[in-house]
Order: structure tokens, then C-alpha cells, then sequence
């Protein structure tokens, strides 16, 4: 594996495998790496002649109250980790790399982003999508690959490639969950001995909603008042939200009907989990997958 940390380096390497036609898989990421970016990774390995990673805390999609500078950070670690996955390079910029002057272009994310998670961070995906259209140029992967448990970012993503033709793959991957349902974060590790118990009634309220679109009902407000309620009845913790919208467009919904998501978001003592999972519905009674 290649560790590199100038721009144009990356891109003399990558000119030079797309003379040979190598395929190029690529998972971006901000370091601090968890089981999630592996599955990531290893989904790029199997798909692609090269595997490339980028670690790079993106100061762009922070905002003035969050963690930039606290985000946790362990480059030996995720070298290593890289490196058993079989990732040939990894992309490791610096700031001043990255943005050695003031931007005079950034891309500001019109759709999809003042709902959910957007909703409580303004200009976030801007700078996500400003931090992506970079990388994009720079790696020109065949695939890219992003996890759905943050289905709101890969939602904005396919807006991205889609409008600004990036002849790109979008592989989103699904979430990969312990065998009791919970979704596998990093933040899990926040969560007190009987909240982790009670977690797994964000994965039980989904699968009961998932269970009740398929016997008919197609009323949102029905499905959103029963996740509310078991987590409710089941959790101490606190609802941020509970939202459906048609995916990956984030609309409401009048009637549960055609690519749906249900989101939820909800805040223990010392962390907030998000969940979510998405469905193909049909208008007939049954016709949920
Ligand atoms: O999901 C992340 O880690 C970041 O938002 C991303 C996609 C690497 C852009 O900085």
C-alpha cells in the first residue's frame, strides 16, 4: 500500500492506471476508521482492479459549533487497518492541500438536505458535496462506495453524480448490524449497559413499520406514531425524529408508495443513534420489500 499526501501525486498515479484500464474503486472517508468502512473496503476489493481510501476531516462540513478540531483522529491505526484490506493507495491530503486558498467555487446542495440530519446542520452537505466533487477529480473512480446507515449523505451523493454526470458508481452498502438488530456504529461504545439493551428497539420499531406497510397500512403519520410509540414505551431515550420521505428524492409522502425511507434519530445520555431502512412499496396490499 501507498500512503500519499500530495494531490498531484495521486493524480500522476491515477492517469497512469487508467492508460492501463484498471478500475478504480474508491471509499472516502474521515479516518478513525470502524467495521462500517471496512465492509466499505472490502466491497471495493472484491469489485476492483484498485482499491483507493482517503482520509481526509473535511473542514468544510463542519460547523461552527461541531467537533473539527476534536474529531477523533488514529492515522497508524487506519494505516494498518488499510493496509490488511488490501487498499493500494490511501489518499491522506492536508488541509492546506486541500484548500490552499480561499475557495472561490463551492457547491451548495439545492435538494435533500433540510430534512433529516441537514436539517440541524446548514451548509453540511455543501461542504460534503464541495469535498467529494474535489476527491472525484482527483481519484476518478470507476465506484464509489458509501454506507447506508448515513443514507441522507448518499441520497445528496446521487444528486451529485447524477447532476453533474461524474461517470461514476454510486455503491451504497448496506448497514451492517449486530445479530440482536442494533446498527454497528463507533457511537455505540457511548451507549450505557441497559441503553444498549434498549437500542435495539430503533432496529425492532423499523422492522415492525417494514412489517405493517406489508399487511397495507400506507398512511405515514400511522407508521411514524407507531415507531414513536414502541421507542417510547421501550427506550429512555429521547426522539429527534421520525421521519418517511420517497428515496432518494427525501419528498414527503402523502401515501407510502414507490422507494420509500423511514429514519429515525434518537438521543441517549451520551450519544444519538440514527437508523433507517428503505423500502420498494407498491400500491398493493403485500407489496412491500
Ligand atoms: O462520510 C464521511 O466520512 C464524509 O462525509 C465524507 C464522505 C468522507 C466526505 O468528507
Amino acid at each position: 500500500m501507498r500512503v500519499i499526501t500530495k494531490i498531484q501525486d495521486m493524480q500522476t498515479e491515477i492517469i497512469n492506471l487508467k492508460s492501463q484500464s484498471k478500475s478504480i474503486g474508491f471509499v472516502p472517508t474521515m479516518g478513525f476508521l470502524h467495521e462500517g468502512h471496512l465492509t466499505l473496503l472490502k466491497r471495493a476489493r472484491e469489485e476492483n482492479d484498485i482499491v483507493v481510501l482517503s482520509i481526509f476531516v473535511n473542514p468544510l462540513q463542519f460547523g461552527p459549533t461541531e467537533d473539527f478540531s476534536t474529531y477523533p483522529r488514529d492515522f497508524d491505526r487506519d494505516q494498518s487497518l488499510a493496509e490488511c484490506e488490501g487498499v493500494d493507495y490511501l489518499l491522506y491530503p492536508s488541509v492546506e492541500d486541500m484548500y490552499p486558498h480561499p475557495s472561490s467555487v463551492k457547491v451548495i446542495v439545492q435538494e435533500r438536505t433540510n430534512v433529516l440530519c441537514g436539517k440541524s446542520r446548514p451548509g453540511h452537505f455543501d461542504g460534503v458535496a464541495t469535498v467529494l466533487t474535489k476527491l472525484f477529480n482527483i481519484v476518478l473512480p470507476t465506484r464509489a462506495y458509501f454506507g447506508k446507515k448515513d443514507a441522507q449523505q448518499v441520497a445528496v451523493v446521487e444528486g451529485l453524480i447524477t447532476d453533474f454526470n461524474f461517470p461514476i458508481e454510486l455503491i451504497p452498502v448496506d448497514i451492517v448490524r449486530e445479530d440482536n438488530g442494533l446498527a454497528k456504529s463507533s457511537r455505540n461504545v457511548n451507549l450505557l449497559p441497559d441503553e444498549r439493551r434498549q437500542a435495539v428497539t430503533l432496529y425492532k420499531s423499523l422492522s415492525a413499520a417494514k412489517e405493517t406497510i406489508y399487511r397495507g397500512e400506507r398512511n405515514p403519520r400511522t407508521i411514524t406514531s407507531l415507531i414513536s410509540n414502541m421507542i417510547r414505551s421501550e427506550t429512555n431515550g429521547e426522539i429527534d425524529y421520525v421521519e418517511i420521505y420517497s428515496y432518494p428524492q427525501l419528498k414527503e409522502l402523502e401515501t407510502i408508495v414507490g422507494t420509500c425511507i423511514i429514519a429515525i434519530a434518537v438521543k441517549f445520555s451520551k450519544v444519538r443513534l440514527i437508523d433507517n431502512i428503505i423500502l420498494e412499496v407498491s400500491q398493493e396490499i403485500g407489496g412491500a420489500k
